[in-house]
């Protein structure tokens, strides 16, 4: 069966073509393209709300292609050891491929507009921070509002959250450059998906999925949603056993 044509949503970029990830129907995903992979960390704001990433320890990718884990079950994260083969999962590739933004309620503010489609919420939560990218979005009109909603959308790792500004009619994304990041989140004990970043092409042998910057896919095997995250990995506390590094090296910015 021939896949439909691939869909690129507004504001993503278009990387190197060596840049992409097939899905195993019943295994890994296969990641082409050398990527960095390294942790990103979930950073608290002083009132203890997600606010930030900081970098931790980085993976090497020197296959080509590298297998990670996407059942959960791996004695090796974040790459995959076999264990899909004997680990109690269903690998089911359940999401539908409209586009994300078409199935997203839009809210209207003052200066920008906020579209969000829950289905894909990986539960990183900076979106709650100040006041919410919500409620921060209809006060756009004042400048720490406006501000504040643009940090909490961008920084939705998974795409849930697009924010446009109504001024130029454009969605204000992330320049992000093609690479993995492996979603930690210490505050909840657990860890959380790979964090797809600057626009990859991500396949299954069946559909050419939605190109977009920022795509959160599940790696703990639990996701109603694969191979989209869905914020399971936090009620099933997943944790791929990485060691966290204590002093934050960087923090990711934007
Ligand atoms: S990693 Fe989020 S649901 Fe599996």
């Amino acid at each position: 069966m021939e896949k439909e044509k691939r869909f690129t949503e507004s504001g993503t970029p278009l990387p190197d073509e060596k840049f992409r990830i097939e899905v195993l129907p019943d295994g890994p995903y296969l990641v082409y393209g050398n990527p960095p992979v390294q942790q990103e960390i979930l950073t608290q704001d002083e009132e203890g709300v997600s606010w930030k990433y900081a970098q931790g320890h980085s993976y090497a990718t020197t296959e080509n292609p590298t297998a990670l884990c996407r059942c959960g079950h791996s004695g090796n994260h974040p790459y995959c050891d076999g264990s899909h083969t004997r680990a109690d999962w269903d690998p089911s590739l359940t999401a539908d491929n409209v586009p994300l933004l078409e199935k997203a309620m839009t809210y209207d503010g003052a200066t920008l507009q906020l579209s969000d489609n829950p289905d894909y919420c990986a539960r990183a939560r900076i979106c709650m921070a100040k006041h919410t990218a919500w409620k921060n979005t209809i006060r756009s009109n004042k400048p720490e509002a406006r501000e504040n909603a643009i940090h909490e959308a961008t920084f939705c790792p998974s795409g849930r959250l697009k924010i446009l500004d109504k001024e130029t009619g454009e969605y204000i994304e992330p320049p992000l450059q093609p690479e993995i990041g492996l979603i930690e989140d210490p505050q909840k004990k657990c860890s959380g998906p790979l964090w797809v970043k600057g626009g990859f092409a991500v396949d299954s042998p069946d559909t050419a999925y939605e190109r977009r910057n920022r795509i959160t896919l599940c790696r703990c095997g639990a996701s109603a949603n694969k191979p989209f995250c869905d914020g399971t990995h936090i009620d099933i506390c997943f944790n791929d056993q990485l060691p966290i590094p204590e002093t934050k090296e960087k923090e990711t910015e934007n």
